[in-house]
């Protein structure tokens, strides 16, 4: 059983990665943190709120985090937009402002997502894995308030970063350019890091037929994820189409997956990554030494370059077919 805290910038993709790890009966889901990123703060917390009553885990706690990142705004024109607003032609917009689902009418813990996630790690035994499929800055705000935190988390799984493959800007990752300062701070804590960039999300863009499969099971976490995809594949079909378009990338679902089956993540290469902070044109991109040609350079992260397909559609459909709560 993983013991997990998920941190979450929910965010359609980020919807199923909640859902799949609610359902698992390999994951016990010990809080969800949201984060600014696909949307501002209230947006995020608003929908990881609405997923998770969707399914019945009232139980599950749900802690409000940052409103901005670090430091990246303060520096003029270096990010033009805040809050993030999704792609200009709207028609390429896969999240929406608010998921479609119900308004939540439960609520957010009163403690600060940074405050939960510090006070858990250190009442641990050293036995809590940090799953972030958003910008990194209620990890990196916990590290810096308390260090400590760095020698008792299992692991980090972080959906977040590229190698060969890009999102936001030619060289970055939307969840690293957000925050690249955080990014930067997480990357150098010396916590076991296994990284999901988008390089394994790419290879394991799910078929829109999989939305049909899912239909068939009747559950409410099938019927909405096979919405999503839905959603997902109608955007990313004119704004980054796959190499087999008529597949569609669930980035976030695929971190989650990996603590339910490590099978999933392929071809992965322990290494050195760093992060551009610098404020040019590759800012937020991440570094990674895959052909280690810095020989200084300690490696820090375990790089996914691969994953498999199969079995993560597999995963999803057995984990989100399992009847919910209510
Ligand atoms: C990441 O960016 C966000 O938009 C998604 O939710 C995912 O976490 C992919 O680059
Ligand atoms: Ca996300």
């Amino acid at each position: 059983m993983e013991r997990i805290i998920l941190d979450v910038d929910t965010g359609t993709d980020d919807a199923v990665a909640i859902m799949m790890a609610l359902q698992s009966e390999d994951i016990e889901v010990l809080g969800i943190c949201s984060v600014n990123g696909n949307r501002g703060i209230d947006n995020t917390t608003e929908n990881t709120l609405r997923v998770v009553e969707y399914l019945g885990y009232d139980n599950v706690p749900v802690y409000k985090g940052c409103r901005f990142p670090m430091v990246v705004t303060l520096t003029p024109n270096r990010r033009e937009c805040f809050p993030y607003k999704g792609p200009k032609d709207p028609k390429d917009n896969v999240h929406g402002d608010y998921l479609e689902l119900p308004a939540a009418t439960i609520k957010e813990q009163k403690d600060h997502a940074v405050k939960f996630i510090i006070d858990t790690i250190m009442a641990s035994d050293g036995d809590i894995s940090i799953v972030p499929v958003g910008p990194l800055t209620n990890i990196a705000m916990a590290m810096r308030i308390e260090p400590e935190i760095c020698k008792k988390i299992k692991q980090i799984v972080i959906m977040g970063g590229g190698y060969r493959e890009t999102n936001i800007t030619a060289t970055a990752e939307f969840n690293f350019w957000i925050d690249p300062e955080a990014a930067k701070i997480v990357m150098q804590s010396g916590c076991k890091i296994i990284l999901v960039p988008l390089d394994a999300t790419h290879k394991a863009a799910v078929s829109k037929d999989l939305a049909k499969e899912m239909r068939k099971t009747g559950t409410k976490a099938c019927d909405y994820a096979a919405e999503i995809i839905e959603t997902r594949w109608n955007g990313y079909k004119t704004w980054q189409p796959m190499e087999d378009v008529n597949t569609v990338p669930i980035h976030d679902a695929l971190a989650v997956s990996y603590l339910i089956n490590k099978d999933v993540l392929q071809n992965i290469v322990y290494t050195h990554v760093d992060v551009d902070i610098s404020g040019g044109i590759s800012d937020g991109q991440s570094v990674c030494d895959v052909e280690k040609r810095d020989k200084e350079a300690m490696p820090n992260a375990y790089v996914a370059l691969g994953a498999d397909k199969n079995l993560f559609e597999q995963l999803m459909l057995k984990t989100l077919s399992k009847k919910e709560r209510k």
